[in-house]
């Protein structure tokens, strides 16, 4: 369902994205690992046309979308959800408005079938009673996992999550990667992590792809990882917490 084919993203002089090919099956949960500044988060940009490959194609549901308008893009980022590292709630808003914004502000939705649909993400988020709270008053994990309700709440097809655990605690960082894998089942979404969790990876990912330097130098199962010769993998490996 999502298809890279030989994407290249130049910054100037640099080139980010190395003719990077790259399917992800609907309903697959990826995972894509590498070292900070490897073009990972480029990499989900361009698939939701924040950024603009210079070279090759993106296919998403069957239509070739690197080259579509702002206005035809709106219908993209619709289907794909994307997570950022940072919560980025409004501080004066309540957590029911928050999850609520992007409902009122995308679809023309009776208000009953918004109250409905905020209510459901908050549940699937195990925040259950937490709509009338403000984002000053709970902690920065349930901030995270306000933010992954009002993703959800769009109803996307494909869940793209931007390093969903950097910098939270051990405890924190185990529910969210736990709730990326329930939500993904539940909604049958195809899910793209970046992350350069291994640990989290290896327990969650139906496949992993580890990135260097805008280019893929492993890829396969966690089984397959696990025994991977490459040694950035290797590198990877030797952090995982068991
Ligand atoms: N908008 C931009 N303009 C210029 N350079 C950028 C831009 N976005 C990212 N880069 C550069 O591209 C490289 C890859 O960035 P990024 O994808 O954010 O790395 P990461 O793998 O840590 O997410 C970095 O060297 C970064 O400085
Ligand atoms: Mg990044």
């Amino acid at each position: 369902m999502i298809q890279f084919e030989k994407v290249v993203k130049r910054f100037g002089p640099r080139t980010i994205l190395k003719e990077l090919t790259l399917h992800v099956p609907a309903g697959e949960i990826l995972f894509i690992l590498g070292t900070s500044g490897t073009g990972k988060s480029v990499l989900l940009k361009t698939l939701v046309g924040l950024l603009r490959p210079d070279e090759g194609e993106i296919w998403i549901d069957g239509q070739e979308v690197s080259k579509f308008s702002e206005i035809e893009y709106l219908g993209i980022r619709k289907k794909c959800g994307m997570v950022f590292q940072q919560p980025a709630l409004f501080d004066s808003l309540t957590v029911f408005e928050n999850v609520a914004f992007g409902l009122r502000r995308h679809y023309r939705l009776p208000e009953a079938e918004i109250v409905s649909r905020v209510h459901s993400s908050l549940a699937a988020v195990h925040l259950p009673d937490a709509s009338e709270k403000m984002p000053g008053e709970i902690s920065y994990g349930m901030q995270k996992r306000v933010s992954l309700a009002r993703t959800l709440a769009l109803r996307p097809q494909v869940l793209l999550f931007d390093e969903p655990t950097t910098g939270l605690d051990p405890i924190t960082t185990a529910s969210v990667n736990l709730l990326i894998e329930e939500l993904s089942r539940q909604f049958s979404t195809t899910s793209i992590v970046v992350s350069h969790d291994m640990t989290c990876a290896l327990s969650i990912a139906d496949r992993i792809i580890m990135l260097d330097q805008g280019r893929i130098v492993e890829e396969g199962s966690p089984d397959h990882m696990k025994r991977s010769q490459v040694p950035l993998v290797k590198e990877f490996l030797a952090e995982v917490v068991t």
